[in-house]
């Protein structure tokens, strides 16, 4: 496991183009799999978590040709995918998870096997069993909701499904059941989540809509999906931005991000705290389904901040940057609050935990709650030791706590970084 220092940085400088989005990649190397005309994916993620997608996809009988400048897919179609007697490895992969089995959910007669690495292992799949049985396929979790977990396709029905938490996964996982159910199926989510598997499916030319937070689906017998262009993502972007924020006299532009607006929760929170942001980003589309992705080039600007308090029904929206706004709130003047985010405790660590804990250690005036945490700004954090705990984005975010501390931060286990963001090394050291 490596441990890397990140010392105080004087100011951060220059322009940097943000990673493919993890997201939409997952969801285009799946999809590709799903379509029997090759699909051309341009801009696909080259990370620890999308490798695991790729591998998967070909061990179910798609070929994926890796190029220079793209990933071409030649799939399997929505019925064909290959029976295999050892376990699919989704790694570190939670989308990855919960979404494939939606799809081979399909296959009637056909059985897996899914498994991933210690982190997979902790994280719930009972929230995908159920609608999948409801529909008529089968999973066999063990203790009844954890991986290795079997899949069993069935002949499926549509249902109408009510969402008990927001979760774009598992929304994701029962449209992608409902291309091959009896008719048309409608997925009920308590507050929007992203929303790429229904934008992708409209441009695979899916029958699909939306009204306000019901989605409907109708089966059809293929997909047509020629190309995909993945953006760049905000999630990975965020650590930029938080940095061009928190470190004193910063000033940097993020280039080509997609700001769909069901994942720019996190700029709105910003705007609240007075972060100078400045982009052009999509506005709330809640009856509408475009089947694009928007992006824009954003420019940050440090500044004073100031705390802000977070409801729950802006949680899904800003699921993963939320350890970001605890790290902000150290920097803003007064309170920064989160609540209704018990979903962060089954993410890649506990994050609620991971968050209080790692920046406490690091001089933080910061309380855990049940479902969420309150921090009071102190102005900045004394720096120290940081456990990311394997979890990608408590690496990351060690490291930006870092270059804007007094005294720096060693991030134990940094590596984990590779599973969303290789690149983040690199890119920070052409911004200082
Ligand atoms: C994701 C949805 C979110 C998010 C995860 C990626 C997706 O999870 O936290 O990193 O790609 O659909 P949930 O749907 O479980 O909230």
């Amino acid at each position: 496991m490596s441990d890397v220092f990140f010392a105080p940085a004087d100011r951060l400088r220059g322009t940097v183009a943000a990673p493919p989005d993890k997201s939409i990649s997952h969801r285009a190397a799946l999809l590709g799999a799903m379509t029997d005309e090759p699909v051309r994916i341009t801009n696909f993620l080259d990370a620890a978590d999308t490798r695991s997608t790729l591998a998967a996809v070909q061990q179910l009988g798609a070929l994926a040709e890796v190029r220079a400048d793209e990933v071409v897919l030649r799939g399997v179609g929505l019925r064909e995918a290959r029976e295999v007697t050892n376990a699919i490895d989704v790694g570190n992969a939670g989308t990855l998870m919960r979404l494939l089995p939606g799809w081979l959910a399909g296959h009637e007669g056909r059985a897996w096997i899914v498994d991933g690495d210690e982190s997979i292992r902790r994280r719930p799949v009972d929230r995908i069993a159920e609608p999948l049985r409801q529909m008529g396929g089968q999973i066999e979790a063990t203790d009844g909701r954890f991986p290795p977990f079997r899949v069993f396709g069935g002949r499926l029905r549509s249902i109408a499904y009510e969402l008990p938490v927001a979760s774009a996964q598992v929304k994701s996982c029962v449209l992608l059941a409902g291309l091959v159910a009896d008719g048309a199926t409608t997925v009920t989510e308590p507050i929007p989540s992203r929303d790429h598997t229904e934008r992708m499916l409209a441009r695979a030319g899916v029958t699909i809509h939306r009204n306000g937070r019901h989605v409907t689906v109708a089966n059809c017998d293929e997909l047509e999906l020629e190309s995909v262009c993945v953006p760049g993502d905000l999630s990975s972007a965020a650590f930029l931005i938080t940095a061009g924020l928190i470190v004193p006299g910063s000033r940097l532009v993020v280039k080509d991000v997609g700001v769909n607006w069901t994942r720019t929760g996190f700029l709105r929170i910003l705007d609240r705290m007075g972060g100078i942001v400045i982009g052009d980003l999509e506005s709330e589309q809640i009856d509408e389904l475009p089947s694009d992705e928007p992006i824009t080039d954003l420019d940050v600007t440090a500044g004073p901040l100031v705390g802000t308090v977070v409801e729950a029904d802006e949680v899904p929206l800003a699921i993963d940057e939320l350890p970001l706004v605890a790290l902000l709130g150290c920097f803003a003047e007064g309170e920064t609050v989160v609540r209704g985010a018990g979903e962060l405790r089954v993410k890649e660590s506990d994050r609620i935990e991971a968050v209080v804990d790692g920046l406490r250690g690091l001089g933080a005036a910061i309380e855990a709650t049940s479902d969420g945490f309150a921090v009071r700004g102190t102005g900045g954090l004394r720096g120290g030791t940081l456990d990311a705990r394997g979890d990608h984005r408590m690496a990351m975010m060690g490291a930006i706590a870092g270059m804007a501390s007094n005294s720096g931060v060693c991030v134990v286990g940094m590596d984990a970084a590779t599973v969303s963001y290789p690149r983040f090394a690199e890119d920070f050291a052409g911004l200082v």
